[in-house]
């Protein structure tokens, strides 16, 4: 099988990083073949990667064991693109997106590892730029609502509404939002597309399968297990993690926690989060916004949930339906 020797990057990001990409790259044909299109420092626009990438390829293959090096290669370069006063809020968003599918797949292919922490941390601080940027994330979302991940996107929309909620308190910081911005990114990263399905039917109210029960039910504490999260990132960020699923009465998982046993922070995320499901099932209609308001307020009622919700009213009633 291909995928135990290769792992898989998104093309657009090669062609992202400079003129030069240094390591073999790629081009899987079907599960068992795979054909080499450059070689070890070659100039990218020379190559036949390019004419894959005009005919629609979206991903090309490294060697396994170039894999980590290479999501190094793209820390190191990330920032500097990024911090580039000519790249455009379409681009960061663009750039943003593909190094979070890299984080995703180095998490998934090469399990825990220093350079997709940093990768992953430095996603989140850039994002929370982005957000604090942008005049309108949400119309800018749309803009790319074709090209950008759900995952991604989502994670957005939850950092960005956290931020503001937060806003609403006396211990709001940078610091504070930025712990959100990396639990928004990191609490489905290990889902696969068929599980990131069946945890959206959650949203709409619907039961989980049994067998989705036992594999989205458990994702929570599958991924502070796998990616040994509780040497790497906060106690606030591990707690928004862990309870990201719970619901005020005890009804959630995977603990089953009654809102009493849930920190304020974790229930802004949580709220921030179903608000977030509901904005993208109603497509960024802000139209809308009142009865989503009134689902989330029926929903979240009692003691840190109430003062969470009674914030996100703050925030969705301070802005005009084309200025959120
Ligand atoms: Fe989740």
């Amino acid at each position: 099988m291909v995928e135990t020797s290769y792992c898989r990057v998104p093309v657009k990001l090669i062609f992202k990083f400079g003129d030069v990409f240094p390591y073999n790259v790629y081009l899987k044909l079907s599960d068992s073949k795979i054909v080499k299109l450059s070689h070890k420092d070659e100039i990218i626009k020379d190559t036949i990667l390019r004419y894959h990438k005009e005919k629609g390829v979206e991903d090309i293959y490294v060697l396994k064991e170039d894999y980590l090096q290479i999501t190094d290669y793209f820390k190191n370069q990330f920032e500097n693109k990024l911090f580039n006063p000519e790249t455009t809020i379409e681009e960061k968003v663009d750039l943003l997106e593909k190094s979070y599918s890299m984080v995703k797949d180095s998490l998934v292919f090469a399990g825990i590892n220093q350079q997709s922490i940093e990768l992953a941390k430095k996603i989140s601080e850039s994002t929370l730029r982005l957000i604090n940027e942008s005049k309108n994330v949400f119309s800018l979302l749309l803009k790319f609502s074709a090209n950008c991940a759900e995952e991604y996107k989502k994670s957005i929309v939850i950092g960005y509404l956290c931020s503001g909620i937060i806003d609403n308190f006396d211990w709001k910081s940078d610091s504070i939002k930025q712990k959100c911005s990396l639990a928004a990114l990191l609490c489905d990263i290990l889902l696969s597309p068929k599980e990131m399905k069946e945890i959206q039917k959650l949203s709409l109210e619907l039961p989980l399968t049994p067998a989705a029960k036992i594999t989205v039910g458990t994702h929570p504490q599958r991924i502070i297990k796998t990616l040994n999260i509780e040497t790497w990132i906060s106690k606030e960020t591990l707690a928004m993690i862990e309870q990201h699923h719970e619901e005020q009465n005890g009804t959630g998982f995977p603990l089953g926690l009654v809102h009493t046993h849930i920190s304020q922070l974790s229930a802004i995320f949580i709220v921030a989060m179903r608000f977030a499901d509901l904005l993208i099932e109603n497509n960024f209609n802000f139209q809308n916004k009142d009865s989503m308001l009134a689902t989330i307020r029926s929903k979240y009622n009692l003691g840190v949930f109430k003062k969470a919700v009674k914030c996100l009213g703050n925030l969705v009633d301070a802005k005009k339906s084309n200025q959120l």
